[in-house]
């Protein structure tokens, strides 16, 4: 359905960087939809499906602009591909919200080098303001009189503000997917961006964040950086007051099975029954991102063959591991590094007929959700991590009971934590024993643990989340 966004207005609009579908050039002209990856695009697109909402978003590759463009600013099926030119988005997207806020938010910086806010930045970050200008003018022309407006992540903190500034009768919310910094990490920003940042979003009515740890490094930020009164649940501000509000996303069983029941995933089935044969399968599903800590996942896999040879031959670790940010050097290098490390523990360990690591690079959803069902062993390890939607997914869809090595760093922690092997994620030594101690537990043990994980993950649906965080709203 395709309408025009100049004569529509809509009651309730939903804003991120990446939208539901990005779209690929097929080599010969065509353009192919894909299904837009990530915890953000997962949550909302379950939340909305059953809401009439406008979901604004930016067109990120090339065939993603010649399909905006196409459209001429139309909406189609709830969706409204900002095409923006494309130097300023590598620069708001790659520049700052990407090689900057991402990193702040996850402390990823190797200080004794970067960051480096100098005038090249200062340009990055003129761009992003543009970014997100650009974002609250497509809102604000959307949105019917008292509408809601749901404001997604790091790539758009300053929108709250703007938006505000243009449609004081808006209801907007901001929800953060990342963890936050402390305020004596996030004091990296040059004062003058700290401040801005806070101040963006602190023009939402409420703030939403994964976990309790996030949102009190928000508000102490905010006492700190700009000296505003805060209480734990709540910043004031020039006057005005923002809730702050922690809603944990969970995952949704019904639809998990459902699309589990598919033919594309029972297809995958055999062909990963086969490769892991008598073997327990050791898994691991993330997006290549910096954070997520899968070399020092095969580091520990590693030392377990090394150091525990009893599971040599019984084990198979698999690990699909799916592009992310390739336009970033620091990403590139990353994936070469998780490649070479497969390869070194595969020459130092496989003989005949066994294979102890398998790499997979390319994304393949069905594949993933097939590979939840067998898998005895899952090891989510991401050194921080807003939520981590893997570590849900898994227990709800294991045929058998998986067992969960789990990084306290990850805010699923703070509902599987009881349930699941924790362990600090820089510990490569501690991830090894847990690999262990989960490789070893019983069956009935491992299942009854899972079942409780696979509650415990379903406690937010996307659908009661996404309410949850109207109901914040008033
Ligand atoms: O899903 C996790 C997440 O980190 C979100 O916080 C964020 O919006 C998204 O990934 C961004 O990923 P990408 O750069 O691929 O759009």
């Amino acid at each position: 359905m395709v309408t025009s966004v100049s004569t529509v207005t809509v009651s309730l609009l939903l804003a991120s960087n990446r939208g539901p579908v990005s779209y690929i050039e097929d080599g010969s002209g065509g353009l192919v939809p894909r299904r837009g990856s990530g915890g953000l695009v997962t949550a909302m697109t379950a939340a909305l499906r059953d809401n009439d909402a406008l979901w604004v978003c930016a067109a990120l590759t090339d065939a993603d602009r010649r399909v905006a463009r196409a459209r001429a600013g139309d909406v189609d099926h709830g969706v409204h591909m900002l095409d923006l030119d494309p130097v300023t988005f590598d620069r708001a997207y790659n520049g700052v919200a990407n090689a900057t806020l991402w990193f702040v938010a996850h402390l990823l910086f190797d200080t004794a080098s970067q960051p480096m806010f100098d005038a090249r930045w200062q340009r990055d970050w003129k761009a992003y303001q543009d970014y997100c200008g650009a974002f609250a003018d497509a809102l604000t022309g959307a949105a019917a009189p008292g509408a809601t407006v749901l404001v997604q992540d790091y790539h758009l903190a300053l929108v709250p503000r703007l938006l505000r500034e243009r449609r004081p009768d808006l209801r907007i919310s901001h929800f953060s997917h990342t963890p936050w910094a402390p305020p004596e990490y996030f004091g990296l920003l040059p004062d003058d961006v700290a401040r801005e940042v806070l101040t963006g979003m602190l023009g939402a009515d409420a703030l939403g964040f994964h976990s309790p740890r996030w949102a009190s490094a928000f508000v102490r930020c905010c006492a700190e950086v700009l000296g505003a009164a805060v209480t734990h649940d709540s910043v004031t501000w020039e006057g005005r007051l923002t809730r702050v509000s922690v809603h944990a996303l969970g995952v949704d069983r019904a639809e998990l099975t459902e699309r589990f029941d598919q033919p594309d995933v029972q297809g995958r089935l055999p062909a990963l029954r086969e490769l892991v044969g008598d073997c327990q399968l050791l898994l691991r599903i993330d997006r290549t991102e910096l954070s997520k800590n899968i070399v020092r996942g095969l580091e520990a896999y590693r030392e377990l063959l090394r150091t525990r040879p009893q599971w040599r031959r019984r084990v198979v670790h698999l690990a699909f591991a799916y592009p992310s940010r390739h336009d970033l050097p620091e990403y590139r290098e990353y994936t070469a590094v998780v490649q070479r490390v497969a390869r070194e523990v595969n020459e130092e360990f496989a003989v005949d007929g066994w294979v102890p690591v398998h790499l997979e690079v390319r994304d393949d959803f069905a594949r993933s959700l097939a590979a939840f069902s067998l898998a005895d062993v899952l090891v989510v390890n991401p050194v921080l991590d807003g939520m981590n939607l893997v570590a849900k997914e898994g227990p709800v869809l294991s045929e058998r009971g998986v067992s969960l090595v789990l990084s306290r760093q990850a805010g699923a922690a703070d509902q599987l934590g009881p349930y699941a092997h924790l362990v600090n994620p820089f510990d490569v030594s501690q991830t090894t024993e847990a690999m262990h101690q989960a490789l070893s537990t019983s069956p009935d043990v491992r299942a009854q643990r899972s079942a409780l994980m696979a509650s415990a993950a379903t406690a937010l649906p996307p659908a009661a989340w996404l309410q949850a965080q109207l109901d914040a709203l008033g």
